[in-house]
């Protein structure tokens, strides 16, 4: 599934996928969710390397590695990750590999039939059949777990979780309010709910995304389209805002509102992208005297090889539920009309099967 070029409808093309070099690995791609990262790069919100090979949360199995692959061998079941850490960097050699700061991908390009380099989404590009990654972008998970949920885990609901219980570190007893309820913000009420968050109030302009935050976890919700969020925020917290604040929308209003939602020394996370032309305004004097954090959540701070595989446990103990995420399964033709129902609210994922 190609976008060509900025706001053009996708479509599905012939792509030739070479066999894997040195380090590099091929995937025979069982299911994909879309995102709305897809529709950030379809609308040249990311960048505008068209065309975009879109597809970035799957899973499959390993149909061929390249020379001096160890870490993963053909027939392993994996979630593709766009995190596959460097080992040598700043961030890696101080022992936060989550923060690598030079994540490997294929080194050979995809194209199209004419020869066209694709730029793969997040590195990954897997609304295709088959597609080509560096080996340290495929995790293998227990295969018990079927491609529909598992995939959830390469970016959306990854970065969802991982901004409450890594980014935001939420603890046991504390109060959260997530702004955005789609397939990331429902996540972080999720991941919220693991990590033992006794409040967690979800905020969204759509009645039907608050039922399903509720399904997630949401003790509360909040239709910001008719009550001010940060006011509603306030009085469910005895007055004084929450302890963890996260933006899953991206947009400077309701960062602001996560911003004044936050209990003093609380911590407000970004995980929603924001596109290039956002700017905020805040008071410096708020900044400093509100004390606290404000952080931004990457694919939700995650460790692909430590939270994957513990993820997918807790879903097949029972403990976190992927398939709920799974709004429809649909062909990889229905992409376009997937965007449109991501548009209009009537889906959290729509996941494309093979
Ligand atoms: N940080 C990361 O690593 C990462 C990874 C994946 C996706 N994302 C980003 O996260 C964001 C959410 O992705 P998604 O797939 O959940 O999208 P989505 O479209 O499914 O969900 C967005 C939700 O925000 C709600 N919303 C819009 N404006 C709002 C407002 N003013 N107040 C409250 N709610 C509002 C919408 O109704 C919708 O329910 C996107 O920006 C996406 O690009 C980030
Ligand atoms: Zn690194
Ligand atoms: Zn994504």
């Amino acid at each position: 599934m190609v976008a060509r070029g900025k706001g053009a409808p996708v479509g599905i093309e012939t792509i030739v996928v070479p066999d894997p070099g040195p380090g590099e690995a091929v995937v025979d791609v069982q299911a994909c969710g879309v995102c709305h990262t897809d529709l950030h790069y379809r609308e040249g919100g990311i960048s505008d390397d068209y065309p975009f090979l879109l597809g970035q949360e799957a899973a499959g199995r390993v149909s061929a590695v390249g020379e001096g692959v160890a870490e993963v061998a053909v027939g392993d079941y994996v979630v593709l990750n766009w995190r596959a850490v460097c080992g040598r960097c700043r961030a890696c050699l101080a022992g936060k590999p989550w923060y690598c700061f030079a994540t490997h991908n294929a080194a050979q390009k995809m194209t199209l039939a004419d020869g066209t380099e694709l730029s793969p989404a997040l590195g990954i590009g897997a609304f295709a059949e088959k597609t080509l990654v560096h080996a340290g972008q495929c995790t293998k998970v227990d295969p018990a777990a079927p491609p529909t949920a598992a995939g959830l885990l390469g970016c959306g609901v990854m970065a969802g979780v991982g901004a409450a219980i890594n980014t935001g570190a939420v603890q046991r007893g504390e109060s959260v309010a997530v702004f955005g309820c789609g397939g990331v913000g429902d996540a972080a009420i999720a991941g919220a709910r693991l990590a033992g968050a006794t409040t967690i109030i979800g905020v969204d302009l759509d009645d039907r995304k608050l039922e399903w935050a509720r399904k997630m976890g949401a003790t509360h919700t909040v239709n910001a389209s008719r009550t001010d969020p940060v006011q509603a925020v306030k009085e469910l917290t005895g007055g004084f805002g929450v302890d963890v604040a996260i933006d899953a929308v991206g947009h400077p209003k309701v960062f602001e509102q996560a911003f004044s939602a936050r209990d003093l020394a609380g911590r407000v996370v970004l995980v929603g992208v924001p596109t290039p032309d956002m700017r905020i305004d805040l008071p410096l004097l708020d900044v400093f005297g509100r004390g606290g954090a404000i952080k931004s959540s990457w694919y939700g701070d995650c460790l692909p090889s430590r939270d994957f595989p513990m993820l997918v446990d807790l879903y097949l103990q029972g403990r976190f539920d992927l398939d709920a995420f799974v709004s429809e399964t649909i062909g990889l033709d229905e992409v376009e009309a997937a965007f449109e129902k991501m548009h209009r609210g009537e889906v959290l994922r729509s996941v494309v099967v093979f």
